[in-house]
This record gives C-alpha cells, structure tokens and sequence, in this order.
C-alpha cells in the first residue's frame, strides 16, 4: 500500500499562500537503526522499537525520518555493504514491517526517507558472488571493476587509488585452481565491490529499486557516496590536479544523468519523492551542480559540520552555503552530525573543535561542560538558519561520543583499516538510553546491547530530560515548536544583522532574530520585543559566551 502526502501549503517567500513543498524546510531526524531502540530484545535496535517510539518522535516535532540502510546485510560496513535492497534484514524486521512502519509515521505527520548506496554492494550480493564464480571475461564481471593487476605476474593492483577506509581500492581474487586471478575494485572496504555505471543492468536495477521502495511510500532517499558510483574507464592513476570533472573516481560529470533520471523517476509520483545527496564536495560550485532543479532536491551540508566552534568560520560558512545554493534554488541544508562523525557534545570542547576524519584520533581530550554548551547554542544556530534540518539521533539528548569502548566490541572497518590509530565511528553509534535505569537504560529487554552503554548513560536518558526544563531535549522540543509555528523561519528570508561584531553571528528572518555569541565577554542583545527561546540562562539583556536566543524583532 503506497501512502502519499499532499504538498502542504505553508507561507512562502514570494507570497503568503504559495504551496512550499514540505522537504524545503523539514526537520528529519536520523535513525541509526541498530542502535535507536530494539523492540524484540536481542540486543540490537529494529523496526519494532522504531514503532514502538514514534510517539517519541512525534512529540520531538519532527517532518520526516531519515533510515540509514535496513537491507538485508552481513554489516561488514554497519548496513553499507548491501546484499539484497529489496528485503529488510531479519534483524531489523521484514519489508511488510517496513511499510507498517511507513504507513503509521505517515499517520503522525512523520514522512520515511531510506539510504540508497549505488556506488557497491555487498561481497554477498548475488551479482558479485556470481562474478567470483564466472570466469575472466565473464559478463558476470563485467557489472562490477575486475581487472588484470600490473608488475610482473600482476601482483600490484590496477591503480594507486586511496580508499576512504585508508589502504589500497583493490583486492585479489582467486582462481578456482588456487592460482592468484583479477582484482576488483572498492573504494570501501573489501566487502563493498564497486559496482560499474557504465554497464546498463546497474542502471535499470537502481531505477527499479527506487520504484521498488517508493511504491511502498517511502518519501525519498538519501544517496550514499553520491559523487563516487561513476569512474573514469580508462582507470587512470590518480595524482595531479585533474580539470573539474575529470577525476578518476570522484564527481565526475557523467553523475548528473544518473541523478536526472532518478528525478525523473522521483517526479512521476504524485507526491514527487525527495533526493537528498550525501555529496562531499569541497568546491561550493560543484556541490551546487547536484541541485540543479532537474537533479537532487537538496544535499547534506558538510562544510558547516566540519567547521570549528567559531564565529568567523561559521559565518563564512552560512555566507558561502546561501550563495550556492541560490545559484540553483535549492535550499540549504543544515547538520550537525551523522553516524560517521564525533558528536558535538564531545567535538566542540575541543582546543581544535573542527571535524576531519583524517585527524581522529583517541585520546584527543575534551571538556564536556564546554562542549554540551556549545551544543545547545549550535543547536538554535542551525534550527534558525533557511533551509532543511537533520537531527542525528542522540544529538536532541546531547549525547557525548563515547571515547572508551573496549577495544574488542569495536566494529567499524574506518578503525581496523586505519591500523588500528583511528578510533572509529562506534562512538557515535552507541544504543540511546531511553530510561534513567533498568537493562539497557530502556534501549531493549536485553540487558547486552550490540554495543555497551557508558554507566552514568541514564542522566542521558529521554526519561531523564522530559523530567528536566532545562535539559537539550526540552531545549530541542521547544526550538522546534517555535520553528514549526512561526511563518518567519519558513521560507529562504534571510538578513545578517549588522554592528554586532565579530565574536558574534546574528541574522533576521521575518520578524525573528536568532544570535549566536562566541566571544569571552558577554554582549547587549539586539533591540527586540519578545525573548522566545535561550540555549542558557539569561542575566538582564545580556547573552554569556557561548549561547544562542531567539528573539522576536
Ligand atoms: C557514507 C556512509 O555515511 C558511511 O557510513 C559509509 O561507510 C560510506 N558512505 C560507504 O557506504
């Protein structure tokens, strides 16, 4: 059963009753499945404890939720290594489960976005197991890279390509007779093997998954890796400064016709189904030539996820993301953070609070007091700004990244393949406390979840915080209220606010004022009528360092 929205009519920029499609300015909440809440007790999360907690959701004032992979998987890259897309795992539930799940969100006003992974699938998938068993040359290979490794026997691999995981992109295969055969290609892990565009079978399939879920109402898809599925087929080594586009492997042009025919595919429902592009991209004008308005609706924001707790960065960053954007009309995106990064309320207490893969490391020390601080104000930096927010789950609780997990439950391939310096994405991926006690903190009826909860997680708890006025879910609850009632934080109006100096980021939209502060010395709050909405506690009309209000002009 398909489930559908109307296009909401909201006030829009250019006029009080223009129809604003609903993802422009949506709020969509990130469920890290495994680890949100596990409805059936064995220790890790499900579709059941999704269900169980939309209530929860709802209450949180959210417009659509954002799944990370639920398909079939040996989780060889948490659900990033996908073996078969039209089938949920039986650890998380089954397709039917999935579309309950659809159907009773869609009922609270709560729309399903899925993750589509087009650059590999999984070591499992059924196409590349029948490559490894069809012989070189095979058309069986021929959907994914194999080839012929150089130096003598062909012992190095095809190219000196670097994987975002560290290591090499390539790995050996072996002959039936046990000899060394071809190497194929990942850009991942091993177990994730590239899938080859250039090869027609890859193309109808995606186009058929994507049908495949939206007929089952799913709103729209998150695409992994969104600037890597297409390589150069000359598989040239990488190294230079290759012309814009010409990359070996990443944003190369040919991309934007397999993102045309997926809108395409997206506008043909009567509510058109939703792109959201995972597009790591330093270049603001290559970014932008995924939103063209005939390609994605819009993408992930990781040029200001990655800034430091900074005034001048942030602004510059807001700035740089408003003026790309318009180049294409698309709206702005706004995160804080995912599953693959250190959380906030642990990366801003940071003497270098900026986010880098390369550069993570354990050990990096924090304060947390100044870190859930800066979280809170952050939090009302990106709820005000134009645009869509992503919540990661956990972040509305102000959970810290947990930074002493033994090192054997560790499981993400970042860490083993980095030697072991990398801590990894576990931290992040830690199962959400849900009560102030009892096995699990409430995450399920086991009392071992998948990975193991710190001791003092219960303060954390959703039990905890509904408890607390002041605690960040009540802050989340309430910002997103306002954002939800006040018709100035819809829509693209945006003005900086002058004269506030450079320790301070401050901007109007409509009649709502939103000012951030960063500077050691407290500063005057800007002329208004009404304080709606502070990250701290206020002395007179002064706004402390790090703190955010909003005010009403
Ligand atoms: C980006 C995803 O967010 C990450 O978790 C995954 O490991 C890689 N893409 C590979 O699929």
């Amino acid at each position: 059963m398909s489930t559908t929205f109307s296009t909401v009519a909201q006030a829009a920029p250019d006029g009080p009753n223009s129809p604003v499609p609903w993802w422009r300015n949506a709020v969509i909440y990130q469920v890290y499945p495994r680890s949100f809440a596990d409805g059936n007790g064995d220790g890790t999360g499900d579709l059941a404890g999704v269900r169980s907690r939309l209530p929860y959701l709802r209450t949180l004032g959210i417009d659509a939720i954002w799944f990370t992979p639920w398909y079939s998987s040996p989780l060889a890259d948490g659900g990033y290594d996908v073996a078969d897309y039209r089938t949920v795992d039986p650890a998380f539930g089954s397709v039917d489960e999935a579309e309950r799940l659809v159907d009773e969100a869609a009922r609270l006003g709560i729309r399903t976005i899925i993750d589509i992974v087009p650059n590999h699938v999984s070591d499992q998938h059924e196409w590349f197991r029948a490559a490894l068993a069809a012989p070189q040359g095979s058309p069986q290979r021929q959907r994914f890279w194999f080839r012929s490794g150089r130096g003598s026997g062909g012992g190095e691999p095809p190219t000196n390509w670097e994987s975002s995981f560290g290591g090499g992109t390539w790995t050996r295969t072996t002959n039936p007779d046990g000899s060394p055969g071809e190497w194929y290609l990942h850009l991942f892990a091993p177990e994730q093997p590239d899938l080859n565009w250039n090869h027609p079978d890859v193309r109808r399939e995606h186009e058929d998954v994507l049908r495949f879920w939206f007929d089952r109402g799913v709103a729209g898809v998150r695409i992994d890796s969104a600037s890597m599925p297409v390589k150069d087929p000359a598989l040239p080594d990488a190294g230079g400064d290759p012309a814009p586009g010409e990359h070996p492997f990443l944003d190369r042009d040919e991309l934007h016709d397999i993102y045309r025919s997926w809108r395409a595919i997206a506008d043909s429902y009567e509510e058109p189904r939703v792109l959201v592009g995972e597009v790591w991209l330093a270049d603001p004008g290559r970014f932008a030539r995924y939103l063209r308005p005939d390609e994605m609706h819009t993408a992930f924001n990781f040029d200001f996820m990655t800034r430091p707790w900074d005034a001048g960065e942030l602004r510059a960053s807001i700035q740089s993301t408003l003026d790309a954007h318009r180049t294409v009309g698309a709206p702005a995106t706004w995160v804080l953070s995912n599953h693959d990064v250190t959380r906030p309320a642990t990366r801003y207490g940071r003497e270098d609070s900026s986010f880098g893969f390369a550069a993570r490391r354990f050990g990096t020390p924090t304060d947390l007091a100044t870190a859930h601080r800066r979280a809170r104000a952050a939090a009302l930096l990106t709820g005000a700004l134009p645009g869509s927010l992503y919540v990661y789950q956990g972040d509305e609780l102000g959970l810290p990244e947990v930074e002493d997990l033994p090192l054997d439950v560790l499981r993400d391939p970042m860490h083993f393949r980095s030697g072991g310096v990398d801590p990894g994405r576990d931290g992040c991926r830690v199962p959400l406390p849900w009560t102030a006690t009892g096995p699990s903190f409430g995450f399920g009826a086991a009392g071992e979840p998948w990975l193991p909860q710190p001791d003092g997680w219960g303060a954390y708890s959703v039990e905890s915080q509904e408890r607390d006025p002041a605690s960040m879910l009540s802050l989340y609850r309430a910002m997103l209220a306002i954002r939800h009632a006040e018709p100035g934080l819809l829509g693209d109006a945006f003005e900086w606010l002058a004269g506030t100096g450079e320790q301070t980021i401050a901007f109007r939209r409509g009649d709502l004022i939103c000012t951030v502060h960063f500077g050691p010395e407290p500063v005057t709050l800007p002329a208004h009528t009404e304080l709606l909405l502070a990250s701290t506690d206020l002395t007179g009309d002064l706004l402390p360092t790090d703190a955010a209000v909003w005010l009403r002009a």
